[in-house]
């Protein structure tokens, strides 16, 4: 599977999450049992990529973009409207002459769980 494919199968499973917990929210009061087990499970394991990305964002990324990412040599990286593709390239590439490339130091989980740490990053 191409990396585009596989990121933008990851999107997928990660809006699909997202809108299972919003609408499981109310599903679950009216009716503890029903799909309550894999809404857990998909929620625990987007946590895990998640907190994942957070360790490697704080070892690699905090000294730049702040330990809250909010920003300090490098931007406030709350709310990005750039695509997984693009932060993705961001990563392995970085941006010459302002960030390192990463593309030899992580592999794609660790790119993809970067950017799944990246998006639990309201506004
Ligand atoms: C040496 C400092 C430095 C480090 C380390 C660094 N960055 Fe950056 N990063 C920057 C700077 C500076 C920019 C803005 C460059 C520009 O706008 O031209 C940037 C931009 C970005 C952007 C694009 C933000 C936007 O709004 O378009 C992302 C995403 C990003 N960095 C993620 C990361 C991640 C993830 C890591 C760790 C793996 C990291 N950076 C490590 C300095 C750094």
């Amino acid at each position: 599977m191409s990396l585009v494919a596989s990121l933008s199968r990851l999107h997928v499973v990660v809006i699909a999450v997202w809108l299972s917990l919003d609408s499981g929210r109310a599903a679950d009061a009216a009716a503890p049992d029903a799909g309550g087990a894999t809404k857990v499970e998909a929620k625990v394991a987007l946590d895990a990529k998640a907190s994942q990305g957070y360790r490697l964002f704080d070892n690699n990324c905090a000294h730049c973009h702040g330990d809250d990412a909010r920003g300090d040599e490098g931007p406030d990286l709350h709310g990005l409207k750039k695509s997984d593709q693009r932060i993705d390239k961001i990563i392995k590439e970085g941006i010459k002459g302002e960030m390192p490339a990463f593309g030899k130091k992580f592999n794609d989980g660790d790119v993809q769980a970067l950017i799944a740490y990246l998006r639990t990053l309201k506004e």
